[in-house]
């Protein structure tokens, strides 16, 4: 079987920062290091005025596109990921596409466009949508653009406004790819929940707490699923586990959801016993919240021991680093974790070729899916071709002031403006508005 999977990546920041310890805590009353070691964030990326999702998911493709030398003719399906979409009817997909149109040579009159819409998990759907129209035939020898693109807003004052972010990345799928081959096998975590939702509304109603309960239940529920279908999974056969990551903090706790459920009945959970027992069997207890303390008791024990620390910095550490400097990015930030993870492997000098990823994926509402990629032997070229670094330094950082200004200019029931606080070179931009409410979009030199 041919393998199908990633063959490249790119990854476009919003061009500002709001600096997390530095200007949000002392706003907020709050210790800076709730931000640093709690959530595990140092900064979120914010879109400038003249950015929104149509100008990031094209950014990330035109540099994607432009580098793998392509032309409009070799992509037979644009699929845009987003949960920030500003039309009921008319995709973003066709906005990004008619961006691209204007700076490279023919069109994608004859591409497949569309948008989908799952909360966070989006992306990795998207993805699911490319590698079967390729597995399926037809795609008649083209590639699949996938972009993952959001401003991760939230109401001011909500919880969760220490977690925004704005990004995206786009992706291109097709046969013997570079950078990972997926696997055919996938589990799944799916239930009706409503710990996140935007009921026609830009700002989302969040019930945070339970939101992280909901990710790591369906979490759960999706490695069962994965490996009742694909066999026992070792932790010594994953080299990185990227999950998605709407803040580290959250990575935190699937890592040890994760490990525990994938060391159980292993030489390793033996091994452990004798510092921190065996993992409790719910059939040992009489009532499940008796069971429940005692699977807190053990992970609590286990998140002190060496061998968990040791799996922890060599596996999950590396997938956070690009998101500590970001924030959320919703549908891309799994995406991200990857990228950060194979970062990681290229300037450690690591040889990753033919390693194994295990991704778990969210998306509120909710539903988890876990899946296996294979590194492929072009992941050097690709990940040392991102510019991630340079977008992150040449971000502007804002004061309190202009934060709360960027945050009025993003909010679609105000009409502020705001002069833009760095000059775009080389992207799209937005342009204003067209006569029938349409967004309109220009190339900047
Ligand atoms: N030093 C170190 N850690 C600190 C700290 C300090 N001074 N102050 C707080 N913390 C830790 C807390 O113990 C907590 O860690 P824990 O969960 O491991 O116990 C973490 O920082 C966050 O603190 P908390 O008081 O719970 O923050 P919060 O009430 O502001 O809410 C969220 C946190 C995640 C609920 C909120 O940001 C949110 O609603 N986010 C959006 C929803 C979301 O992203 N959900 C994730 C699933 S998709």
């Amino acid at each position: 079987m041919t393998a199908v999977g990633i063959d490249a990546v790119e990854i476009w920041t919003g061009n500002l920062k709001l600096d997390l310890p530095g200007t949000f805590a002392p706003q907020k009353g709050e210790d800076p290091e709730k931000y640093t070691k709690g959530l595990g964030l140092n900064a979120s990326s914010f879109p400038d005025s003249y950015e929104d999702i149509v100008t990031m998911a094209a950014n990330a493709a035109y540099r994607l596109m432009d580098r793998k030398g392509l032309e409009p003719d070799d992509i037979g399906r644009i699929d845009v990921a987003t949960e920030s979409a500003f039309d009921n009817s008319k995709p973003v997909s066709t906005y990004v596409a008619g961006c691209l149109e204007g700076v490279f040579d023919g069109d994608f009159h004859h591409a497949n466009k569309g948008e989908r819409k799952f909360a966070c998990i989006a992306g990795t759907q998207s993805l699911d949508d490319a590698y079967n129209w390729i597995r399926a035939g037809r795609n008649r020898g083209r590639a699949a653009l996938v972009i993952a693109t959001d401003t991760a807003l939230y109401a001011r004052d909500d919880a969760g406004e220490a977690t925004q972010g704005a990004g995206a990345v786009a992706m291109l799928i097709s046969e013997d790819p570079s950078l990972v081959e997926l696997s055919t096998h996938q589990g799944y975590g799916s239930a009706d929940e409503t710990d996140f939702l935007k009921p026609n509304q830009q700002f989302p109603s969040v019930d945070g707490k339970r939101s992280v309960q909901v990710y790591l239940a369906r979490m759960r529920e999706a490695l069962m699923d994965y490996e009742s279908v694909a066999g026992d999974i070792h932790p010594d056969d994953v080299r990185f586990v990227p999950f998605h990551t709407p803040f580290p903090g959250m990575v935190r706790k699937a890592g040890l959801l994760g490990y525990r459920y994938l060391t159980r009945d292993t030489a390793i959970e033996e091994e452990l016993a004798e510092e921190i027992g065996r993992q409790p069997r719910l059939e040992a207890f009489d009532t499940e919240d008796a069971y429940h303390d005692a699977v807190r008791e053990y992970t609590d024990a286990l998140k002190g021991t060496d061998r968990y620390r040791e799996w922890y910095a060599e596996t999950i550490d590396p997938t956070l680093t690009i998101s500590r400097e970001v924030g959320n990015w919703y549908t891309g930030s799994v995406h991200v974790a990857r990228a950060s993870a194979l970062k990681h492997a290229l300037e450690t000098g690591e040889d990753a070729t033919g390693e194994t990823l295990m991704v778990g994926s969210y998306g509120s509402g909710a539903q988890a899916e876990v899946h296996t990629e294979t590194v492929q032997a072009g992941w050097t070229e690709e990940i040392g071709a991102l510019n991630v670094d340079e977008q992150l330094d040449s971000r502007y950082d804002l004061s309190w002031a202009e934060y709360e200004e960027v945050h009025d200019v993003h909010n679609h029931e105000m009409d502020v403006e705001v002069e833009e606080f760095t000059a775009p070179e080389s992207e799209f931009v937005f342009d204003g508005w067209g006569r029938m409410g349409e967004r309109k979009y220009r190339f900047v030199e």
